[in-house]
């Protein structure tokens, strides 16, 4: 019998809850509670399906100890029981992996001829002219970012928190975790239970600062 695990918090609850946790305690996170984080996160969405993600998941003390020296000696990085390093894989943008997807479309029945051909077709095209990025880095980067943000809010759902990390250096990290060339690191991800309260919330700009209407910096009406 396969028991379904449910969050404790809902999505809106998830999203306003959140924080930045600098401090965690020890206690691991149950590893069906980890299982259904780590699934709900790459259930991300990604261009043409493409899923160009990949995570190191550290839980060895010596390892995040190893992560802390190329991370400015964040502490959370030792502190928290699960670490991801959170890369985007360029080789992801190459044919192998085009038809990977197109088989895997297969599987669940979203994958006809046309659809296929087309893929073969156009992805080639997508990563020659780049007309929507500037780098493949861009590109990993991206993907790779959208599934970390699900990645937080399902843990925050199942009470887990988290601290997204720019603070590392990113040669560093690859050569001591083995991490390819043409592999991106995008962020470091500790994962685990909060042990202070978090910083004083920050705030954010109002819904009129960054939303716009129809055209840059045209303000917006909103009612909320
Ligand atoms: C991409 C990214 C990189 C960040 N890097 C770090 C970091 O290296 N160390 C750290 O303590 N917090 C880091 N943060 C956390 C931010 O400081 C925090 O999200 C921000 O101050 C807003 O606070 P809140 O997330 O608690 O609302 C990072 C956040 C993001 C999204």
């Amino acid at each position: 019998m396969t028991i379904e695990i449910q969050p404790s918090i809902n999505v809106k609850t998830a999203i306003e809850s959140r924080r930045a946790a600098r401090s965690f305690k020890p206690d691991p996170i149950p590893p069906a509670i980890l299982a259904e984080i780590l699934r709900l996160g790459v259930r991300s969405p990604s261009g043409y399906n493409l899923q160009p993600w990949r995570f190191i998941v550290l839980q060895d003390p010596a390892s995040k100890q190893k992560l802390k020296a190329c991370a400015f000696d964040q502490r959370q990085v030792v502190e928290a029981p699960t670490v991801l390093i959170c890369c985007g894989d360029r080789r992801a943008a190459g044919p192998e992996n085009t038809e990977a997807v197109i088989e895997l479309g297969k599987t669940t029945g979203a994958m006809n001829d046309n659809l296929a051909g087309y893929m073969r077709q156009a992805i080639p095209q997508l990563f020659e002219n780049r007309p929507c990025f500037d780098s493949l880095e861009t590109w990993t980067n991206r993907h790779t970012m959208l599934a970390v943000a699900h990645l937080m809010i399902a843990a925050k759902s199942f009470g887990v928190d988290s601290c997204p990390m720019e603070g590392f250096v990113s040669a560093k990290v690859k050569e001591a975790f083995q991490i390819p060339e043409e592999v991106d690191v995008c962020c470091l991800l500790p994962l685990g239970y909060a042990a202070e309260p978090f910083k004083q919330y920050g705030g954010r700009f109002e819904v009129t600062q960054v939303y716009y209407s129809e055209s840059y910096g045209q303000v917006l009406s909103v009612e909320i």
